[in-house]
């Protein structure tokens, strides 16, 4: 496949291979397929039963089977007309009720009508999760920062690194903080053990009374969260058919609605609902998520390409690539099928990325003229939300040069012609055919941030379907997490285990050392 003669054969190439909705536009021309390439892989798609997969998922059905749940994160942001069951229970009422309470209160963060215990107003928020319950609203805050308030700042603490926690509360006064304890099922280890280290800062300067006023939390279990002693009145609930990874625009996004409003807040539920509506609505040839899902199958299991750089040309993007880290690979980083079968294709690539043009200055080299190709997905707005007039234009430059020259390279007798000496030819050649797509809306708004964020959603839940395996559980995250147990008491000293390896009880003998 070459894509110098696959766009001299097809002058009409990149307008064939361009579709658009809900506010975002796909370039794909730019991919490693003949014409005949993506109706075949459409033919999968509906083979698989994508489209009657998506409305089951959008009609509550257990997706998740074996964790025995459903998949409707698409709820979280439906009108409050529509009405979708769980087991015979209309759950959007319950959406639009938390939705509310969380405006109440954002509101009265943000207006100062919320006071801490000394009835100082309330400055900074610190919001303690970690994976969904920390990625989606630390990368939001980020990607809405111009229409956050600038009456009070959010931090985001996850690692159970005790610097993540010490560097959020340097310079805070604990009279003027307010932490929002993220944690679906209040049992992580990191999320409760920063939890705990934060209530003691508090505790510390203010007393045990004060945290009813400084403490809320996001969670479905309130027995465990009373039992923190958070008020559960000022706790904000959600469900357990919505995943972690999915959960961005659940109550696991209060930060985000306090740092941009309700009103903002609502905006960015339409974006995601817009790309809900398209995802089921559009005819799979101009079907974004599908389309994207599908090059993804493509790149990953026909031509066994191992990865995939997310490349934001927009800063405020910054921590989009961390973010999809997660729910791509927390989702499709599966080997077996939904009968326990092991595939026998290449499934989810790793995932990673760099805001333009930062990336272009690390590991573009790699990606230019490294010995892997590394399919891309780039991102670019047309306008920005900051009045810098011509940096946008040598942003968003970069991006299309970049797109180009991943695809056509530059041959040999290219190089030549420039007079470079032989000896340097093989050097400065590219030799193109490097897949990109390329992705990008009008503005960075709360509207299309949302509408982007559902396009990978759904993209993931396209290739998962496809693959045969189940994208909503995460059993591979849980044996690290068991022996970390067993660990805790190696580097304690209260371990009776005598099976370790030989190689993990010379580590915890010697970071036992250190740690005491
Ligand atoms: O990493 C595993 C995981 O269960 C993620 O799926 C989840 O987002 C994260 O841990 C945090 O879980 P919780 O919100 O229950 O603290």
């Amino acid at each position: 496949m070459d894509l110098r003669s696959a766009f001299a054969a097809e002058p009409g190439r990149a307008a064939r291979c361009t579709a658009a909705g809900a506010g975002w536009t796909l370039d794909w021309s730019k991919q490693l397929m003949q014409p005949g390439t993506m109706p075949l892989l459409l033919e999968l798609a509906r083979e698989r039963q994508v489209p009657e997969r998506f409305a089951a998922m959008l009609a509550g059905a257990r997706m998740n089977w074996t964790e025995g749940r459903s998949v409707l994160h698409a709820a979280l942001r439906a009108p409050g007309t529509a009405s979708i069951a769980v087991d015979g229970h209309d759950v959007v009422p319950d959406v639009q009720h938390t939705l509310e309470r969380m405006a109440r209160f954002a509101n009265a963060l943000r207006s100062g009508a919320w006071t801490g215990s000394t009835g100082k107003r309330i400055r900074h928020v610190v919001n303690i999760g970690i994976g969904g319950s920390d990625l989606g609203p630390a990368m939001a805050y980020l990607a809405l920062q111009p229409w956050r308030t600038p009456e009070l700042d959010c931090r985001f603490v996850s690692n159970v690194d005790g610097n993540d926690l010490s560097i959020a509360l340097a310079g805070l006064d604990p009279a003027q903080t307010l932490f929002i304890v993220c944690s679906k099922t209040f049992t992580t280890q990191e999320t409760m053990e920063n939890a705990a280290s934060a209530r003691a800062w508090l505790v510390s300067a203010l007393g045990e009374a004060a945290v009813i006023r400084h403490f809320v939390a996001v969670s479905t279990n309130e027995a465990r969260v009373r039992a923190f002693g958070i008020d559960p009145d000022h706790m904000f609930g959600f469900w357990d058919w919505v995943g972690g990874r999915y959960s961005m625009d659940s109550a696991i996004g209060l930060s985000t609605m306090v740092a941009i409003g309700p009103e903002r807040f609502r905006e960015l539920l339409q974006g995601f609902h817009a790309m809900d509506e398209h995802a089921r609505t559009a005819p799979l040839e101009s079907n974004l998520p599908v389309l994207m899902g599908m090059i993804g199958v493509w790149n990953s299991s026909v031509l066994g390409l191992p990865a995939l750089a997310v490349l934001p040309y927009d800063q405020l993007l910054s921590r989009f690539p961390a973010y999809l880290q997660q729910l791509l690979m927390e989702s499709n980083g599966k080997r077996v099928d939904d009968h326990g079968e092991p595939v026998s294709w290449r499934t989810c690539p790793v995932v990673f990325g760099e805001a333009g043009t930062n990336g272009q200055h690390a590991f573009y080299q790699m990606l230019h003229q490294g010995t892997t190709i590394v399919p891309i997905d780039f991102i670019a707005f047309r306008t920005a939300a900051h009045p810098l007039g011509r940096h946008r234009v040598l942003l968003n430059a970069n991006a299309i040069a970049q797109a180009q020259a991943f695809a056509f390279g530059r041959t040999a007798d290219e190089v030549r012609a420039e007079g470079t000496s032989e000896a340097l030819v093989p050097h400065r050649t590219f030799p193109g055919n490097r897949p990109s797509s390329f992705l990008w809306a009008d503005a960075l708004t709360p509207a299309s941030f949302g509408a982007l964020v559902a396009l990978y959603e759904h993209s993931t839940f396209v290739q998962g379907i496809v693959w045969g395996i189940n994208s909503f559980d995460q059993w591979g995250v849980e044996l690290g997490k068991s022996l970390a147990v067993e660990a805790i008491k190696g580097l304690e000293g209260t371990s009776t285990c005598t099976t370790h390896d030989a190689s993990t009880e010379a580590l915890l003998r010697t970071l036992r050392t250190t740690a005491t």
